[in-house]
């Protein structure tokens, strides 16, 4: 089955972004890898929080640089273009929005050149008086409900002021599916993304995982996004824990999704990437560097499979 859908009218920015291709996303058990076979890639995605410490708001100098990613990411900086996927923005968090994160943000895309930049349709943060006691420690969904919707859209617009370039947003995977919501997952992503000008990061293992755990179509799901919005997609592995699948990035990507990338690059008019995720650690479980170019190799395929590239 094929995901069609009608064509719909892309804002002019998301529809000049450059199509850039295959990449994945930076950890640091990549160097030897980056410095061997950077040419396989089209570009690099990175998390810019990884590459420096965040002493919070009321430190003198409150972002610290680690100089030693850093220098490995100038290095590939000289060669393939770099996309920024923060995890620090934390915007579902209703008592707290840093705009000097943002800042922070908006200093490295000036300085790497994104083309575009991402975050977490999700909450990772608490108010608190530095950045490190308050942190969730892992990516909690926001409910999509009328209130959050207005309040996300609204930092969206408020992001997209400070970072003069597109900014996309990711949905998430969630293992408690959350009573009384008033809107679907497509639905509150279609309207975030019309009322906060923002594009969509599309995960597909995300809805993947979301599908086999809480017994929904993935087809249906994607056929009901506006995929006109999708400037990237996330492919990742997962693993079975504790009954439920989870969205580990434990290895190769899943079998089904191939089939829906596949699926997804041909009816998405506006991709312009599609980043292969794997957890630090998960290096060996994917067969090591030969395993990272399969997965990449394959990417490539459902790249190439685009209508513009087919002519
Ligand atoms: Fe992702």
């Amino acid at each position: 089955m094929t995901i069609a859908r009608p064509a719909a009218a892309a804002a002019p920015d998301l529809a000049s972004l450059p199509r850039l291709g295959v990449g994945v996303l930076y950890v640091p058990s990549l160097p030897a890898f980056l410095r061997q076979h950077v040419d396989t890639l089209d570009y690099m995605a990175i998390v810019p929080d990884r590459f420096w410490a965040d002493d919070g708001p009321r430190a003198g100098t409150r972002f610290r640089e680690m100089d030693r990613q850093v220098e490995l990411l100038d290095w590939v900086a000289e060669r393939k273009p770099i996309v920024g996927h923060s995890v620090g923005l934390s915007i579902g968090s209703a008592d707290l929005f840093d705009e000097e994160h943002v800042r922070q943000i908006a200093r490295w895309q000036a300085r790497y050149g994104f083309p575009w930049h991402s975050d977490h349709l999700s909450f990772n943060r608490l108010p608190g008086l530095d950045a490190h006691s308050d942190l969730a420690g892992l990516a909690v969904p926001v409910p999509y409900d009328h209130d959050v919707l207005e309040m996300v859209a609204e930092r969206a617009q408020r992001v997209r002021e400070i970072v003069p370039v597109p900014f996309l947003l990711e949905n998430n995977v969630y293992y408690v599916d959350l009573p009384d919501q008033d809107m679907s997952e497509p639905e509150f992503l279609n309207a975030l993304s019309a009322r906060g000008g923002c594009g969509l990061l599309l995960d597909i293992h995300n809805v993947y995982a979301n599908s086999v755990n809480h017994g929904f179509d993935a087809r249906e799901f994607l056929r009901a996004v506006d995929l006109s919005r999708v400037v990237e997609l996330h492919i990742a592995g997962g693993s079975e824990m504790g009954g439920m699948y989870t969205d580990s990035h434990a290895g190769p990507v899943a079998g089904p999704v191939w089939d829906l990338l596949d699926e997804v690059v041909a009816a998405a008019p506006n991709l312009c990437a599609i980043t292969f995720e794997f957890e630090d650690g998960y290096l060996p479980a994917l067969g090591g560097d030969d395993g990272v170019l399969r997965e990449l190799e394959r990417a490539r395929e459902a790249w190439n499979r685009r209508p513009a590239a087919r002519g």
